[in-house]
């Protein structure tokens, strides 16, 4: 069984960061944007039916900062490397999950579905795969235990595999791997079949990349996929990885994705980016601005289109730079973890409106729970001023007994039960309707109400209320 992503809570403890402005401490041009707070990605992607994923790096799910992001932003995620074949079987007959347990743990306490990546792929396979000897007939046993293991362990908890990963050579025809060397064409069948008897709901992929738009390796997914379905071959949907380069969205991709969806398959943008090259300024960012608004904009656009899923979220954490050198800032989040234009082009293409900036002389204040254990949480706390500010001070209270026990991108003491956060060197000028953010974590679980916050003395109104 697999749920669909539900609305994160809203009001007062759990909620996700949003639009933020800080000055970077890199002083990188352009790259965060100073537009006040807009609902979880997940929120606005819900209203149509559709779910906003992330690729997601295991093991930074430690990071409060990350987590902060990939907890709330998202409603489903996709392990980056923690279930592909070498990771999980790196000896045969052995098998390793923690990496995996934990993402689909995460994603079960977040309320997120999990996109499986992946089971039949001719990269990061252990060794013994890529480089065996088979007698005949061999490695089609061991692919399929391979995949009845893997999606039999998972079985309920998972809605979508991508089952074969990029099997396609640019021309459209099939990819020369050991799959296809061993076994002959039928490979991929076979793996969609055991895929279906070990969990007859998860939704099935095949997944590959530079078939976003119209071409020769498009047609060559959609022959594959059509003599797929005319065997009756156990196949629901086509993923679009949508690993692109700035200004270079193809402008057929939403005509390539009716076509597929008109077969009626699910489709998906599985593994979106668009990097450039470094330096990024504001010309490129607008650009890819643009870019990742017309990407979601055609999922939005086409009935079938399940969904699509950011390959991360930080240009902190990219495949791009030590893949591409010279090339990266791929992601909506700059390496501050603060939204660039991309993220509110995402916002605008999901239907989201920019919220409203605070008149001058008030300010907005959104503090957000986005973690809680027993016995801690952290917060992440976002004002949006409505007139220029040259350093800040915020204060507010905690219950008697919560007490401060780390912080970020601010100095922060506490009295009792007063609180006092001030900027750091880095991040003390905002601009008129930016935003300034600081997080902290606390000694406590409990759920209480969020505090009053003040900007320089003075009371602000609490995101999502009207100013008074
Ligand atoms: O875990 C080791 C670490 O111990 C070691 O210190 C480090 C040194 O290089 O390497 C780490 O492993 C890296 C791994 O990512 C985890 O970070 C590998 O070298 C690196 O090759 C691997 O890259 C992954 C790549 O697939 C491999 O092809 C990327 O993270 C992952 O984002 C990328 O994702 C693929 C999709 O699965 C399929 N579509 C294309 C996409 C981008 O290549």
């Amino acid at each position: 069984m697999f749920f669909h992503p539900g609305r994160t809570p809203r009001g007062v403890v759990v909620a996700a960061l949003a639009a933020v402005a800080l000055l970077a401490p890199t002083g990188q041009a352009g790259a965060a944007d100073s537009r006040a707070a807009a609902p979880p990605l997940r929120e606005l992607a819900a209203e149509s039916g559709r779910f906003l994923g992330l690729g997601v790096n295991g093991p930074l799910l430690d990071q409060a900062n990350y987590t902060a992001v990939a907890g709330t932003e998202f409603s489903s995620l996709t392990p980056g490397n923690e279930m592909k074949w070498g990771s999980v079987e790196p000896t045969r007959g052995s098998y390793s999950w923690a990496g995996a347990d934990r993402i689909v743990d995460y994603a079960e306490a977040h309320d997120q579905e999990v996109h499986g990546h992946t089971l039949v792929w001719h990269s990061q396979l252990p060794d013994w795969v890529a480089n065996g000897t088979f007698a005949d007939g061999e490695l089609r046993q061991v692919m399929t235990d391979h995949v009845a293991t893997e999606v039999g362990r998972y079985a309920g908890r998972i809605a979508r595999w991508d089952v074969v990963n990029e099997p396609l050579n640019e021309d459209g025809t099939l990819r020369d791997t050991v799959f296809l060397r061993e076994i002959g064409p039928d490979y991929i069948a076979d793996a969609l079949r055991a895929a279906r008897a070990a969990d007859p709901d998860a939704r099935l992929y095949i997944n590959d990349y530079n078939t976003d738009g119209l071409g020769a390796k498009s047609d060559g997914m959609y022959e594959l996929v059509t003599s797929l379905l005319d065997a009756g071959v156990p196949l629901d949907g086509v993923g679009f990885q949508a690993h692109l380069i700035l200004g270079q969205v193809p402008a057929s991709m939403e005509q390539n994705l009716r076509r597929f969806a008109d077969l009626g398959l699910e489709v998906a943008v599985t593994e979106l980016d668009v990097r450039m090259q470094l330096p990024s300024d504001a010309a490129k960012l607008q650009q890819q601005a643009v870019d990742y608004g017309a990407v979601v904009g055609a999922c939005v656009a086409v009935d079938g289109c399940a969904g699509v899923t950011l390959w991360g979220f930080t240009d902190a954490d990219s495949w791009i730079p030590p893949t591409f050198p010279g090339q990266g800032a791929a992601l909506p989040w700059d390496e501050n973890y603060q939204p660039k234009p991309a993220y509110h082009a995402i916002v605008e293409a999901l239907g989201g409106d920019p919220a409203p900036e605070p008149e001058p002389g008030s300010c907005v204040a959104d503090y957000r729970v986005t973690n809680r254990w027993n016995a801690g949480s952290t917060v992440d706390v976002r004002v949006t001023t409505g007139q220029p500010i040259a350093g800040w001070t915020v204060t507010f209270g905690l219950p008697v007994g919560e007490s401060v026990v780390s912080s970020w991108n601010t100095s922060l003491t506490q009295s009792g039960t007063t609180v006092t956060a001030r900027n750091v060197s880095w991040n003390g000028t905002v601009g008129a309707g930016g935003t300034l953010g600081f997080g902290f974590q606390t000694n406590s679980g409990a759920v209480n109400a969020a505090p009053v916050l003040s900007l320089n003395g003075t009371t602000c109104t609490t995101a999502g209320q009207a100013p008074s």
